[in-house]
C-alpha cells in the first residue's frame, strides 16, 4: 500500500487546533512502564507509528498494552524475556530507552543497535557510559548489546554533552537503585521534566529536572500511575510555522509557551504577531516573512533541531537571505533538495544552510525522507502555488497523527491518497 499526501497550496490557515501529547515525552514514558508491575495509563496518546513500534517492543517482551480511546494502559508484570530483537529495534531509535529501565528492574537487558531517522550518526555511547557509571557491565556479542545489571548501584554521571535520551535512560535506571545518583550536564528539555514527573507519579524521587543537575534518590519499588504527558511543542511549532508562511490566524491550544520561547521569538522576528496564554499560542501572519540573519539549533532552551527543517521551509519565502546552523545532527538537510524542486534557493555546506528568499514556490512531486524533513515539505507545499504530492508519508506518520486532518481543519487543501 502506497500513501501520498496531495496538497493544493496557497490557502490561508485559520482556526484553532488542539496539540496532542508529545511523542518525545511518550516514548521514554512507555519504556519507563517496564519499571513497575502496576498498570501505567498514559493519556492523550495518538497512535503514531513510533508509539506503536515502542508498544510492540514491550509486547514482544511479554507486557500487555491495551488502548482505551486515546489512552494506552501498559502492564509489565509478566515480562518473559529481557532480549529485544533487531527487527524491532531497527525501526525506532528510542528502543534504546528500554535498556535502562529493563536492566534496573530485571538485572539484564539485551538488544541490537537501535534504528530511527537517517539524520546523522546518532551513536549511543553516552547511554552506555551513563549505565556503566551505575555499575552495569556492558559487552557486545554477535551484534547485540548485552547489559548485566547484577552489580548495579547508584553513582555519579557527568555527561560530556547533554544528550536527551541518555539523560532519560540514566534517570530511569537510577530510580530503582538504592542511594543517590547525581547526573551532571544533564539535558534540560521539557520532556526531561515531564519524565521526572512521571517517575515521581510512580513513587520515585527525581529532583532538579529542567536544570543541568538532576538528583535521583532510588526507591525499592515503583507503582503504577495514571499520567498525561506534556503537549508536543514540535507538532505545535509546525502548525505555527505553516501559518506564518501561508498567512492567516491560528491558535494552538494545549501548548505551553514556556516550552517554546526560542520558537516564539523567531516567529515574532519574522514579522508574525504572536500572543500566548498559559496553555495556548496564537500566530497571526500576513504571509510576508522577514528573513532571519542567523539561527542556530541548540539544546533546550535554544532553538530545537526538530523544528529546523520547518523553519527553513518557512524562510524560503522570506524577503532576503537567512542562515541556519545545525549543531545537533550532521545530516539534517536532505529535505532541502526537495524544497529546491519547488523553486526554493537553499544551498548547504556541512552544517550551514543559506536560504535566499524567493517570491513564490511552485508545487512539485516531493519525497519525505525523514520525519521532520517530511513535515517541512508539508509546510513548503502549503505555502506554494499549485499542487504538490508528497510520498514517503510513513516517515511523517512517525511523529504526526494524520497531519492532513489537522491542516484540513485549519482550511488547507490536503488529502491522503491511498494507492
Ligand atoms: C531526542 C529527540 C529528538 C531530538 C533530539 C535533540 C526523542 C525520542 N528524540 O533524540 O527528536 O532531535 O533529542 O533534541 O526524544 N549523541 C551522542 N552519543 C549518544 C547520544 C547522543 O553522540 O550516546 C549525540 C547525537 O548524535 C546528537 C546529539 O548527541 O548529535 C543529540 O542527541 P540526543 O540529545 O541524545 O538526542 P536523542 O535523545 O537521540
Amino acid at each position: 500500500m502506497i500513501q501520498i499526501l496531495k496538497i493544493q497550496g496557497g490557502n490561508r490557515l485559520n482556526g484553532t487546533i488542539n496539540c496532542p501529547s508529545a511523542k518525545n515525552a511518550i516514548l521514554p514514558i512507555i519504556a519507563g512502564a517496564v519499571m513497575t508491575d502496576g498498570d501505567v495509563r498514559i493519556r492523550g496518546c495518538s497512535l503514531l507509528t513510533d508509539t506503536d513500534a515502542m508498544i510492540k517492543i514491550l509486547r514482544a517482551l511479554g507486557a500487555s498494552a491495551e488502548w482505551e480511546e486515546d489512552s494506552v494502559i501498559i502492564n509489565c508484570s509478566g515480562l518473559k524475556t529481557d532480549a529485544i530483537t533487531s527487527d524491532l529495534t531497527g525501526k525506532i531509535r528510542s528502543s534504546v530507552f528500554i535498556l535502562g529501565p529493563l536492566v534496573a528492574k530485571h538485572k539484564r537487558a539485551v538488544m541490537s543497535y537501535p534504528g530511527g531517522c537517517e539524520i546523522g550518526l546518532r551513536p549511543i555511547d553516552l547511554h552506555l557510559y551513563g549505565l556503566r557509571q551505575l555499575g552495569v557491565k556492558i559487552s557486545e556479542q554477535n551484534g547485540f548489546i548485552v547489559c548485566d545489571g547484577t552489580l548495579m548501584r547508584s553513582g555519579e554521571v557527568n555527561f560530556d554533552f547533554p544528550s536527551v535520551g541518555a539523560t532519560e535512560n540514566v534517570m530511569m535506571a537510577a530510580s530503582l537503585l538504592g542511594g543517590q545518583t547525581v547526573i551532571r550536564n544533564a539535558a534540560r528539555e521539557p520532556e526531561i521534566v515531564d519524565l521526572a514527573q512521571f517517575i515521581n507519579a510512580m513513587g520515585g524521587s527525581v529532583a532538579g529536572a529542567g536544570t543541568d543537575t538532576i538528583i535521583v534518590n532510588g526507591v525499592k519499588k515503583l507503582h503504577g500511575c495514571d499520567y498525561q504527558p506534556l503537549s508536543d511543542r514540535i507538532v505545535g511549532g509546525t502548525y505555527l510555522m505553516a501559518c506564518a508562511v501561508t498567512g492567516g490566524d491560528i491558535t494552538v491550544q494545549n501548548l505551553k509557551p514556556e516550552t517554546m520561547r526560542a520558537v516564539i521569538e523567531k516567529l515574532a522576528r519574522c514579522g508574525c504577531t504572536v500572543t500566548h496564554g498559559k496553555n495556548f499560542v496564537r500566530v497571526r501572519s500576513s504571509g510576508k516573512i522577514k528573513a532571519i540573519h542567523k539561527i542556530e539549533t541548540q539544546p533546550f532552551p535554544g532553538f530545537p533541531t526538530d523544528l529546523q527543517p520547518q523553519i527553513v521551509a518557512m524562510l524560503t519565502k522570506a524577503n532576503g537571505c537567512s542562515m541556519m546552523v545545525e549543531n545537533l545532527f550532521e545530516s539534517r538537510y536532505k529535505y532541502t533538495t526537495q524544497l529546491n524542486k519547488m523553486g526554493a534557493r537553499i544551498t548547504v555546506k556541512d552544517r550551514v544552510a543559506v536560504i535566499k528568499g524567493v517570491k513564490t514556490l511552485k508545487g512539485a512531486p516531493l519525497i519525505a525522507e525523514d520525519l521532520r524533513g517530511g513535515a517541512a515539505l508539508v509546510v513548503g507545499a502549503l505555502g506554494a502555488e499549485g499542487e504538490s504530492t508528497i510520498s514517503g508519508v510513513e516517515n511523517i506518520d512517525r511523529g504526526y497523527y494524520h497531519i492532513e486532518k489537522d491542516f484540513s481543519a485549519l482550511g488547507a487543501y490536503i488529502n491522503r491518497i491511498i494507492l
